[in-house]
């Protein structure tokens, strides 16, 4: 039978792991805004983020007339309240990383839903400008 000080370190144990293996991938909003702002200035070095342009893009309607019409067809027009998959139906945790705590935290899985989604609703991949802008945005919500 397991002591309850064996139970003890077991846990301890596997926080650890844990919390050393989620370190390894783990980013925030903030980096992730900084890498794109990065990459974006360094395509036109006269880049600088915009908040305002990063609103306008989320709420932009790029293809009237299709069901994936703007990001806030999903995400809603608020990031930071619950979304709704406009096909399935299916929720759509906020995406705000005020609101969520799990957004942004992944680079990998923010790539991927950003080139999904871009290519739904734009037709094409978002450049590390629109995401520079989007995430300085998102960064006040
Ligand atoms: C058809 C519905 C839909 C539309 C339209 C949509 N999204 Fe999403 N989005 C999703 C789903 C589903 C996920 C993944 C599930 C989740 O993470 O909650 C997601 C996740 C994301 C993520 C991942 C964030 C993270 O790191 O956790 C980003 C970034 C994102 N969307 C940006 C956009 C942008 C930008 C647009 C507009 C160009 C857009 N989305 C339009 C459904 C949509």
């Amino acid at each position: 039978m397991m002591t309850s000080q064996s139970l003890k370190t077991a846990a301890m144990t596997l926080l650890s792991v844990l919390t050393f293996s989620s370190a390894l991938a783990a980013t925030n909003l903030k980096e992730q805004h900084a890498s794109w702002t990065l990459q974006a200035k360094s395509a036109d070095p006269a880049f600088s983020p915009s908040a305002d342009r990063g609103k306008n893009f989320y709420g932009r309607i790029f293809r009237a007339g299709t069901d994936m019409a703007s990001c806030s067809t999903c995400h809603t027009a608020n990031p930071k309240a619950l979304g709704k998959h406009v096909i399935t139906g299916k929720e759509i945790p906020a995406l705000s990383a005020t609101a969520n705590s799990e957004r942004f935290t992944d680079a990998k899985k923010s790539e991927k839903w950003f080139k999904r989604n871009c290519n739904d609703v734009i037709g094409r991949e978002c450049s590390a400008a629109e995401k520079s802008d989007l995430t300085a945005w998102l960064m006040q919500h």
